[in-house]
């Protein structure tokens, strides 16, 4: 396939509006036909585009591919994506091992599965909370307020030791900071908005700590002289960020996802743990609402599925459609709850594979085992066709999701 500027195709690729949950046509036609391929992103640059499962994997596991935002050949999503992981510093989103690892480490004892489990009852009280007060609410309700952001949201909260009635500031700032369309000014604004909070915040938990992670910095690493308390705060605005959109898009793609498929909801809804969990990964993969691909450059040439990628070559290791590579699923567009997705693309691979993952997890099986078995009418208010999904942004998802029971 010839590669000239002017016909090379445009990333991302619109979506079927009939089949929200299906990937761009175009992009399937380019994983089964050109699976390492160029395309023209955003702001007119051109990135190679990684679509099979393996090679996939190869980019994200291979030290040779950075995420330096300040490579000139760094794909950014959006300004605004660009923006945040230059200015934060440091930013693990955004650095190379071994720093990468050992700012990583400052922060995965807070994450690991054992210490995550702790928050099961926790969630489930916010979750049994959030479904005593929809029910009643006039319906039609709108689960994406009044469920699917409110308890990611007040998790990481607590998780961070934030006020939840802070929640509508930085959900308004970190919400500027995810959408493609945000002015460099607004984006500006946002991050400084963010990080002088956060950073107020740890400065006054090196005086007062409580129990919770900027306390545990402060007093581990402010304290001690080894992060500022600027730094500390700009590790944290990502944990922010990242843990409100992603977690609440699922929860309410996953909740039309199950609604469109009666037989598979009736296993989940009936289900144990086991089977829940097992859905969860299934919904995963299936959704992966960080649809725009992970970003890479190579620093030096590699070749990736037989092409030669060249030194300082912007990579987007699409994920979203390797987890629909049929090497990896059988039957891959079937959405199957009975299947082991667990080796899914969606939390990333690598070194850089989602931090907060336990947490995703404990989240999503509680909410969606709990809303489908105390609400078992639960319901859309509206036509499918008139759910308004949100593709402009970082993050795949839903402006509000009406609901009736
Ligand atoms: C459904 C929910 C989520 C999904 C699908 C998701 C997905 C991802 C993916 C794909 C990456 C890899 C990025 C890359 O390789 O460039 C990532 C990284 C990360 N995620 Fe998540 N995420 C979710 C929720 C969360 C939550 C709730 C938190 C924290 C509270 C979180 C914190 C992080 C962090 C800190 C990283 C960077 C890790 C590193 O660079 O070492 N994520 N996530």
């Amino acid at each position: 396939m010839s590669n000239t500027a002017t016909e090379l195709p445009y990333f991302p690729m619109p979506r079927d509006s009939k089949c929200p949950f299906s990937p761009p046509p175009e992009l399937k036609r380019i994983q089964q036909e050109t699976p390492v391929s160029k395309v023209r992103i955003w702001d007119g640059r051109e990135a190679w585009l990684v679509t099979r499962y393996d090679d996939v994997r190869f980019v994200l596991r291979d030290q040779r591919f950075s995420v330096n935002p300040h490579h000139p050949g760094w794909p950014p999503m959006s300004a605004g994506q660009g923006a945040t992981r230059r200015d934060l510093k440091p930013n693990i989103f955004a650095l190379d091992n071994p720093v990468h690892n050992e700012l990583r480490r400052m922060q995965s004892a807070d994450f690991r599965i054992a210490q995550i489990e702790g928050w099961r009852p926790r969630v489930q009280q916010l979750v049994d909370e959030a479904i005593d007060a929809m029910l009643e609410m006039p319906k039609p309700v709108d689960l994406w307020e009044a469920f699917a952001l409110k308890i990611p949201s007040i998790v990481i909260c607590e998780l961070l030791g934030v006020a939840y009635e802070d929640s509508e500031f930085f959900q308004h700032h970190s919400d500027r900071l995810v959408k493609t369309g945000s002015t460099s000014e607004e984006i500006g604004e946002s991050m400084d908005a963010l990080r002088g909070f956060l950073r107020d915040l740890v400065e006054k938990k090196v005086v007062t700590p409580t129990e919770d992670i900027l306390s545990r910095m402060a007093t581990q690493q402010v304290k001690e002289g080894l992060l500022t308390a600027s730094e500390v705060a700009d590790l944290c605005v990502m944990l922010l960020i990242a843990g409100h959109d992603t977690t609440s898009n699922t929860i309410c793609l996953a909740t039309i996802l199950l609604l469109q498929h009666p037989d598979q909801l009736e296993k989940f809804r009936n289900g144990d743990d086991e089977v829940v969990a097992k859905g969860v990964e299934e919904i995963l993969r299936f959704l992966d609402v960080p649809h725009l691909g992970r970003r890479r450059v190579a620093l030096e040439d590699v070749e990736v599925g037989g092409q030669l990628i060249r030194a300082g070559e912007g990579v987007i290791a699409a994920q979203m459609i390797a987890d629909r590579d049929e090497t990896a699923f059988e039957d891959p567009d079937k959405f199957d709850i009975d299947r082991d997705a667990r080796h899914h693309l969606g939390f990333g691979f690598g070194t850089h594979q989602c931090l907060g993952q336990p947490l995703v997890r404990v989240e999503v099986q509680i909410a969606l085992a709990t809303l489908f078995r105390r609400i078992p009418t639960l319901q859309l208010a509206v036509p499918m066709e008139e759910i308004r999904f949100d593709y402009d942004a970082l993050v795949y998802g839903v402006h509000e999701l009406p609901m009736t029971w």
